[in-house]
């Protein structure tokens, strides 16, 4: 064996990370988003690159760049597409990541030409988009690890502990729009990472970038 090329810890291991938003379209010009940079989940794909991992980045739209060469990057704009993606990926892959914040409602019908501003009041009707996380979670095979993100505002631990249940993840991230600092759009974040016997880890604010090692350290541990 080659002394030059040193082993990563997670060299020969497959990862799957989504990150930023989804857009829903409207109708030709419009969309419904959100808020979600994709700083977590570049963070994320770009540290598990670093360990050595073979990386696959679905992410919904944003402006992030990658500062490493050697990940595979998959846009995607809607829910659907991310579902696409994320399926088709998740079967090879060892850690799946899915920070990516996916709309939830889309509307029911996209106009195919612009809506015009012919009445008071316009209502659109939405309708529930697939959960990726739960449709993977029960796909998920002995020996894969899944991990979740939850944005609460209320009952974070409890709301986040169902969802670990529900989505079948081996842990959640739970980050707190309460938290000040911390969220959707900085460059920082405070997290607490809660596992399948709901042991709970407290982290404080900090960078993004430091964030996304401390998941990764989680990783590493799970998977010894
Ligand atoms: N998620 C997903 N597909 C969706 C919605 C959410 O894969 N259609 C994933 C997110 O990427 C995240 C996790 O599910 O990892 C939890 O997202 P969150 O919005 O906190 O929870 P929801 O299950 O959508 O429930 P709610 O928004 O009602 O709290
Ligand atoms: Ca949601």
């Amino acid at each position: 064996e080659s002394s030059l090329k040193k082993k990563l810890p997670l060299t020969g291991k497959t990862a799957l990370v989504t990150a930023g938003p989804t857009f829903e379209a409207i109708d030709p010009v419009r969309f419904i988003g959100n808020h979600s940079s994709g700083k977590m989940g570049f963070a994320i794909a770009e540290r598990l690159h670093m360990l050595g991992a073979d990386v696959t980045l679905v992410s919904g739209p944003t402006s992030q760049k990658l500062t490493y060469t050697g990940l595979k990057f998959i846009p995607v704009t809607s829910a659907a597409e991310m579902l696409d993606e994320v399926s088709a990926n998740f079967e090879s892959a060892d850690v799946t990541v899915m920070s990516a914040a996916v709309a939830d409602y889309r509307p029911k019908v996209v106009a195919q030409q612009k809506i015009k501003k012919e009445s008071a009041d316009l209502a659109i009707e939405l309708e529930k988009t697939t959960d990726i996380l739960a449709t993977i979670g029960k796909q998920k095979k002995p020996g894969q690890l899944l991990i979740g993100f939850a944005l609460e505002t209320n009952d974070e631990e409890s709301n986040a502990i169902k969802k670990i249940e529900k989505k079948n993840l081996d842990f959640i991230v739970l980050n707190s729009l309460n938290d000040h600092g911390a969220g959707f759009q900085g460059d920082e974040n405070k997290i607490t990472i809660i596992d399948r016997d709901h042991h709970k880890e407290y982290f404080s604010l900090k960078s993004k970038h430091q964030v996304a090692e401390d998941i990764c350290n989680k990783i590493l541990e799970a998977l010894k």
